[in-house]
């Protein structure tokens, strides 16, 4: 039985992972933004006294895109600053540290999945401030393991599935972009992995559900599951017209992660345990 602190557990992967976490009889130290702001050192040193846990899991952060190429200095501050602080009081009370990074460390211009020693080259300034999160805690702290992963959605999310969702209810045509590739991942499976990884030696890992899609397909696949009549038309990004670029390819290779042991499942198979889970909450 370990004892793990989560940050940012009012998050969607934050409050699966310590649901996760829980159920397999773990002490778990939950805190939401209110209860720990990572950006305040001097607090998460006090916590890690009090608490003396094995592990820290960030998964904390300032994750709206668009946002963050406005409040540069907040996105800095969140995603490139508190893992440092994170990192550095955690090597001081030898506690193991796992961050949660993406895959918007890379510029997107690859066709085949990215292995996590190719180049990074974010184009955002949320890629550019992860990536710093990224670079100063393995500076700080040799022992941290950094996780990779993209298109994430969790129950009572802000995410596309839950946005596709209710779209899909009404009979307007849903437009998606079919130019941009990725892997969704539901929180399930990635907190999964994480739970595995704490077992494994520090450094980057990449950690997605199998498989690839558009958003398009991935829209479609959601509609499908639903039994719904709405209409799923594609377009293209620059027909969509989004104010912050957002790679063309972000899939990311699982080499390393199944030389450690450790699978995922396809990214439909995720998708129809999400809604089948969601279906029996709402009582439907
Ligand atoms: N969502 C994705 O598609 C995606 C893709 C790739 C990687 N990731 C990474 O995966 C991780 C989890 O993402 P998620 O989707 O679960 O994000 P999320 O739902 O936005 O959760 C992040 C949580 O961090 C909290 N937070 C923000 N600033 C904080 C601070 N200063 N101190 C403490 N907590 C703070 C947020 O609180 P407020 O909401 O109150 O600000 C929120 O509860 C993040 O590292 C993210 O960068 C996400």
């Amino acid at each position: 039985m370990m004892k793990v602190v989560v940050t940012g557990a009012g998050g969607q992967l934050g409050k699966e992972l310590v649901q996760l976490l829980k159920d397999d009889y773990h002490t778990v130290h939950p805190f939401t933004k209110q209860q720990l702001d990572i950006t305040d050192r001097n607090k998460i040193e006090e916590m890690l006294r009090k608490i003396k846990p094995d592990f820290l899991i960030n998964t904390a952060a300032f994750t709206q895109v668009d946002t963050c190429e406005t409040d540069i200095d907040n996105a800095y501050l969140i995603n490139g600053i508190a893992p440092y602080y994170l990192a550095c009081e955690a090597k001081l009370k030898k506690v193991k540290f796992i961050h949660v990074s993406t895959d918007y460390v890379f510029d997107g211009n690859k066709t085949v999945p990215y292995l996590e020693d190719d180049d990074t080259d974010p184009k955002t300034i949320y890629g550019k401030s992860k990536l710093l999160g990224e670079e100063f805690a393995q500076v700080a702290y040799e022992e941290t393991t950094i996780i990779r992963t993209s298109w994430l959605y969790g129950h009572e999310g802000k995410n596309f599935v839950n946005t596709i969702k209710k779209l899909a209810g009404s009979p307007k045509e849903i437009r998606v972009v079919d130019d941009q590739f990725g892997s969704p991942t539901y929180t399930k499976d990635l907190g999964m992995a994480i739970k595995q990884l704490l077992t494994r030696p520090p450094g980057i890992y990449h950690v997605t559900n199998s498989g690839s899609c558009s958003w398009f397909e991935f829209a479609s696949e959601i509609v499908k599951c639903l039994h719904s009549e709405a209409i799923v038309s594609p377009v293209s990004t620059e027909e969509y017209g989004l104010a912050t670029p957002r790679p063309k390819y972000s899939v990311l290779s699982h080499k390393k992660l199944n030389s450690n042991g450790i699978y995922m499942r396809n990214w439909q198979q995720g998708l129809q345990e999400y809604l089948a889970k969601e279906d029996d909450e709402s009582g439907n």
